[in-house]
């Protein structure tokens, strides 16, 4: 019997964002007729977003992830039946149940493997990597799909100018495949549910109504603070873990909410902001799906090569962190 494989690696990359994009500009527009007053220049400032994405009306997270896994595919000279694991982070899944991602694979032409969702809002993305890393560094799995997929311009309550203005729909997934050698080099997750009430979208639905409110709360300068504390602790505690220094580190890819948030973890590392690929600016913030979708940014236009090290971080709803430290 074969031993199972010690490491896991990154096969290729693909990302999607649905072609409706909305500029700041677009969006004080819309809020305008609603009496609400926002501006280019307050979003820019705080935030570093100028545009986001929003899928048309009937177009779900299992659809921008089939986009995004057809081009992972691709990247990865791989057709969709040689996957035999499909782990999804989202927080806009198409319905309750089945998960997005028996959705997804069903939508990808395939059957039989196993297909899950992982559930981490912001840090769905690296929880789902980790997962899937250690399924097939145990031998249950052998090549997976990992996305991140999000259309939450769903959940946004557009009356609501501290929230509405700062998220985008899209999705980005990754080919992860057993390897002789790494890979990914030290994941690490943490949760901290006292915090749940910072970033929620408390609604649910019951007895065939919706019980609570169904759209996005956020207390902005609370998950702001928190962010920040945390992507240093982690980013520290997960090179110490692959016995790398932020000296080794290429590139950081951190979740793209708030380019004030990723100048404060770079500099806490003491990296360059030249070393950390920032989309928020174009994409907004896509929740699970900002990761991923940096990362293939980057790998499609040159700047992240194989053999670069990489930190991916993670941040959000739950309260959720992680990190993933990769060999690319
Ligand atoms: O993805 C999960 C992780 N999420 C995050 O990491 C988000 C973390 N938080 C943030 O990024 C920032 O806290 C925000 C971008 C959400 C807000 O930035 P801030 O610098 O913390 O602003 P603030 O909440 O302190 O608001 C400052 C002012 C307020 O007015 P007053 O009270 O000073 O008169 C707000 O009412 O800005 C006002 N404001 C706006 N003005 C124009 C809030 N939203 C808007 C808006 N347009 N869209």
């Amino acid at each position: 019997m074969n031993a199972p494989p010690r490491h896991t690696r990154i096969a290729g990359t693909g990302g999607y964002l649905p072609p409706q994009r909305l500029s700041n500009d677009d969006l004080v527009q819309r809020l305008a007729a609603k009496g609400i007053e926002t501006s280019d220049e307050w979003i820019v400032e705080r935030t570093g977003i100028r545009a986001r994405h929003f899928a048309a009306d009937g177009v779900n997270a299992s659809d921008l992830a089939l986009e995004a896994c057809r081009r992972a595919l691709d990247a990865a000279g791989r057709r969709a039946d040689e996957i035999d694991l499909i782990v999804v982070a989202t927080s806009t899944p198409d319905m309750m149940f089945p998960s997005t991602a028996a959705i997804l694979q069903a939508k990808l032409g395939t059957h039989g493997g196993a297909a899950f969702d992982v559930q981490a809002v912001c840090s769905g993305f690296v929880y789902a990597l980790t997962v899937a890393d250690a399924m097939i560094r145990t031998g249950s799995a052998t090549r997976a799909l990992v996305v991140g997929s999000e259309v939450f311009s769903r959940i946004l309550d557009f009356d609501d100018r501290t929230t509405c203005v700062l998220f985008g729909d899209g999705a980005g997934a990754v080919v992860l495949e057993a390897s002789d050698t790494p890979g990914l080099l030290a994941t690490e997750l943490h949760a901290d549910g006292r915090h749940a009430g910072i970033l929620c979208v408390p609604g649910t639905v019951a007895g065939g109504r919706v019980l609570g409110d169904p759209l996005l709360k956020m207390d902005g300068q609370a998950v702001f603070k928190l962010a920040v504390h945390v992507l240093d602790e982690v980013a520290r505690s997960v090179l110490v873990k692959a016995g790398r220094s932020a000296d080794d580190v290429d590139w950081l890819i951190p979740h793209q909410a708030n380019v004030r948030i990723m100048h404060s973890t770079a500099k806490r590392m003491k990296l360059p902001m030249e070393r950390v690929v920032v989309t928020v600016a174009d994409h907004g913030n896509t929740s699970a799906a900002s990761i991923p979708l940096a990362l293939d940014v980057a790998v499609r236009d040159g700047r992240i090569r194989r053999g670069d090290t990489l930190l991916l971080e993670g941040v959000g709803g739950g309260f959720t962190w992680g990190a993933v430290l990769l060999e690319f």
